[in-house]
């Protein structure tokens, strides 16, 4: 350690030594230089470097770009996934929830036929989230998503905080979807007269917001079928990518099969009076009852139909040619759902009645309106729409599930989790302990909370996350222009700021919109985290522990194969050694 402080303390001295450039160049020189240099010595505490100022430049430090990339050469997972499958994870994560319940409710009580405009609106800002993602991914292909952006741009801290925020996002939202999936299985049976007591099919804790309270409703004990649902996507997601990505695959076939159908069945039904008013008037004073104001209450209700594109990152790790195929992953999956939901809403509200659309079913309600309204009977048509709702919210169960496993092998890889999560299985290369332990959590979770209380937290976590992950593609632009990015925000060198930052307003806007008792949950989960980090992540982090071991071992593994593609840069970590 003595020696390691002392070769430090040397570079240290000797670059202090050399004669020194002026003006705004050499200070952006200086600037890039600090960010590119990666000399493993300097994680060390200097001798001369007291408790305070060591401890928070450690909260700071950043895991070079150069590690990052010598890791995915090194993965012990196998790459398998090509640019199809990875558009084909972001449309199995996408299309779930939104817009097979959530559309209506907004609908009915926000926005009426308008929206439309919401999910245009919505799809703006999951748009500009999307251009960030791509262009970090392109450049840092690692399986933990936003949590290694923030590591490699604002500090090990930041980063800790956005992987425990990446937990509402894809364990809670996962659970939500469970709670959501339920819905449509016992409507399903409901189809055929076989009705399931509430008390196996509901959470077994109800909430209201006003006044907030949580409470037990009687009778209520499990929702076994949401339970089921994400323990069936655990073992899948444990026995193999290749077998997790195929019946991903033919999900989301069928699912889309089932939105196509939907859509040219009905259209020929719609009733143009169903449009009128477009925008219903805001009666009540209330801001986020109709009017104008009124679809952006629904945007930011059915924003979280846009969550999952995201997900697509979360997966580079298992990626055959990430820098490329992440970005046609995450935008491709996006634009076809946005053009899908477009026409799907504008479908669902012209054949039936907004009023009439607020139902945990709303598009089996709008088939049945037409039915009322022609007198045909379409029950093939609501068996099929059904058994696609559920495939599609299982797709999203097993998407989301896969990258909360991924984001927690990437921090415990990092070592702030404890390392079992990073056991790969020697057969199927999972990492298997971290999909049990999440899937099993998840499954209890879904089990037993309500839907709306899991749902609001899902977005507001994705919110915070899509924020750091737009301050993160600013900040990299600056400090690594070096490193090579298959995809670039357009804009050039600095207008392509306008991007990230109208995407930052927009996340501000929607959380800023959200329930405060939301606000004040997403403040006790975040306080949690800190202790987390404070009593065991700050300790065991790989980066402080054994800086220089860390180097070398990934310089050691590299597999040079892949250098010309991921090229480890030489560290020199042997003359810091001393
Ligand atoms: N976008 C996903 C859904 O709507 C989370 O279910």
């Amino acid at each position: 350690m003595a020696d390691n402080s002392k070769s430090y303390e040397t570079n240290y001295v000797e670059e202090a030594g050399k004669p020194q450039e002026k003006g705004a160049k050499a200070f952006l020189h200086d600037f890039q230089s600090r960010y590119a240099k990666v000399d493993p010595a300097s994680y060390l505490r200097r001798p001369d470097e007291t408790s305070r100022h060591y401890w928070g430049r450690r909260l700071g430090s950043l895991k070079p770009v150069e590690l990052l990339l010598a890791e995915y050469a090194n993965t012990e997972l196998r790459q398998y996934l090509t640019w199809w499958q990875l558009v084909f994870i972001g449309i199995g994560a996408i299309i779930g929830t939104g817009i097979f319940v959530l559309s209506g409710q907004a609908a009915a009580q926000n926005a009426g036929p308008a929206v439309t405009v919401s999910f245009i609106v919505a799809g703006f800002a999951a748009a500009f989230a999307s251009l960030s993602y791509s262009e970090l991914a392109s450049m840092i292909p690692v399986s933990g998503s936003a949590y290694t952006y923030a590591y490699a741009t604002m500090g090990e801290f930041i980063a800790w905080i956005l992987g425990w925020d990446l937990i509402l996002e894809y364990m809670v939202g996962s659970a939500t979807v469970g709670v959501g999936w339920s819905g449509y299985f016992k409507k399903f049976f409901g189809l055929f007269n076989i009705n399931f007591a509430d008390s196996w099919t509901e959470p077994t804790v109800l909430w209201e917001e006003n006044p907030a309270r949580i409470y037990y409703e009687e009778g209520h004990a499990f929702n076994v079928p949401g339970f089921v649902v994400i323990m069936i996507a655990t073992i899948i997601l444990c026995i193999g990518i290749r077998q997790s990505a195929w019946v991903n695959s033919i999900i989301v076939v069928f699912k889309l099969f089932v939105v196509l159908l939907f859509i040219f069945a009905m259209c020929g039904f719609v009733d143009r009076q169903n449009y009128d008013p477009y925008v219903p008037p805001n009666t009540s004073g209330d801001w986020h009852f109709f009017g104008a104001p009124g679809i952006f209450a629904a945007a930011t209700t059915v924003f979280f139909s846009y969550i999952g594109f995201d997900a697509v990152t979360t997966a580079a790790m298992e990626s055959k040619n990430p820098k490329r195929d992440l970005p046609i992953g995450i935008i491709g999956s996006l634009v076809t759902t946005t053009v899908l939901y477009i026409a799907f809403c504008t479908v669902m509200t012209g054949a039936a009645n907004y009023t009439e659309l607020n139902t945990p079913t709303p598009v089996i309600t709008a088939i049945e309106a037409v039915e009322m309204r022609t007198g045909k009977d379409w029950l093939w048509l609501k068996i099929i729409v059904i058994l696609g709702a559920l495939a599609g919210l299982s797709s999203v169960i097993l998407i989301n599930t896969l990258g909360q496993t991924r984001v927690f092998y990437a921090m415990a890889k990092d070592g702030l989790l404890p390392s079992p999560f990073t056991k790969v299985h020697p057969k199927f290369k999972t990492p298997y302990v971290a999909t049990i332990t999440v899937g099993t959590i998840t499954a209890i979770l879904s089990a037993v909370l309500p839907v709306d209380l899991l749902g609001n937290m899902t977005s507001v976590g994705t919110l915070l996350a899509f924020f750091i992950v737009h301050c993160g593609v600013i900040v990299l632009r600056f400090t690594r222009p070096d490193v090579e990015r298959w995809f670039k925000i357009p804009g050039g060198k600095f207008l392509f700021v306008v991007f990230p930052i109208i995407g930052m307003v927009i996340c501000v806007l929607l959380i800023a919109v959200a329930e405060v008792t939301t606000i004040w949950r997403l403040f006790v989960w975040m306080g949690i985290g800190w202790i987390v980090y404070f009593s065991y992540g700050i300790r065991h982090s790989k980066l402080h522990r054994d800086p220089i071991g860390r180097f070398a071992e990934v310089h050691a593994n590299a597999d040079t194969s892949k250098e010309e593609v991921y090229p480890v840069q030489d560290y020199d970590y042997q003359d810091s050694r001393g």
